[in-house]
């Protein structure tokens, strides 16, 4: 799967893909994330990538030639054939059901917003969908691309064990388990005796449990919406 990842802050992006699972999934080529400088498309002397506002007001607004021009290059014949997601705090809520849908598409662009705005002509004729991490706004959309890479590469098979996958789809749509490692007993705090039992059944029954309750304790509205799916079915 390919990742190409449009912004005028490059340099935000070191970091986030060169360390663990991200970076052995790089390097054994199950990923590749492409970072481009949108810049490199700047209109001008000063390669200028926004301008003020037609209709005045404050803050400035990404211009749309130069991310035109930056996704085309780099897209070329591909453009029109594969998503291109705009980071946008009024974009679609980012949800584990979105990362599974999208970690099935050989390839994604990702435009990392800016400045107060983007050109409107941009998301009517370029972006195929906005996503939004989270109701609360960012200074740009870099870290919100970072997320996204994140959660999709994560479900590449071969990026992380399949057992851990195959253990996260059996409590999907829960908050997890808690879980324990040794010692048994710290500062006097013991684990729960069923962990020790070795009754494996038991043992999920006590963490799908755990999951459900704590679910319905802190986000009962995953467990409204858990039902409605299961309704669905
Ligand atoms: N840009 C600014 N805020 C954002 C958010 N919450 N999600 C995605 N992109 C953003």
């Amino acid at each position: 799967m390919r990742f190409d990842i449009f912004t005028i802050f490059p340099g935000i992006f070191q970091g986030p893909f060169d360390e663990s699972i991200i970076k052995r999934a790089i390097a054994a080529e199950l990923v590749d994330i492409q970072i481009h400088d949108i810049r490199e498309h700047g209109m001008g002397r000063h390669r200028s990538v926004d301008d003020t506002p037609y209709g005045g007001g404050p803050g400035m607004v990404m211009a749309a030639p130069p991310l035109f021009d930056s996704v085309g290059s780099v897209l070329g014949d591909a453009l029109g054939t594969l998503p291109v997601i705009l980071t946008s705090a009024s974009g679609d809520p980012f949800t584990q059901v979105i990362a599974e849908e999208l970690s099935l598409e050989p390839r994604i662009a990702i435009l990392c917003g800016r400045y107060e705005g983007i050109d409107q002509r941009v998301r009517d004729h370029l972006v195929t969908r906005e996503i939004s991490i989270g109701d609360y706004v960012l200074t740009g959309g870099e870290l919100a691309a970072a997320v996204m890479v994140d959660a999709i590469t994560r479900l590449i098979p071969g990026v992380i064990d399949s057992e851990s996958l195959a253990e996260e789809s059996h409590t999907a749509g829960l908050l997890e388990y808690p879980h324990y490692t040794r010692p048994n007993e710290y500062r006097g705090w013991t684990v729960p005796d069923i962990l020790l039992s070795g009754h494996h059944a038991k043992i999920a029954e006590w963490r799908m449990k755990q999951a459900t309750e704590l679910t319905r304790q802190r986000r009962p509205d995953l467990l409204d919406k858990l039902n409605h799916h299961l309704k669905d079915l």
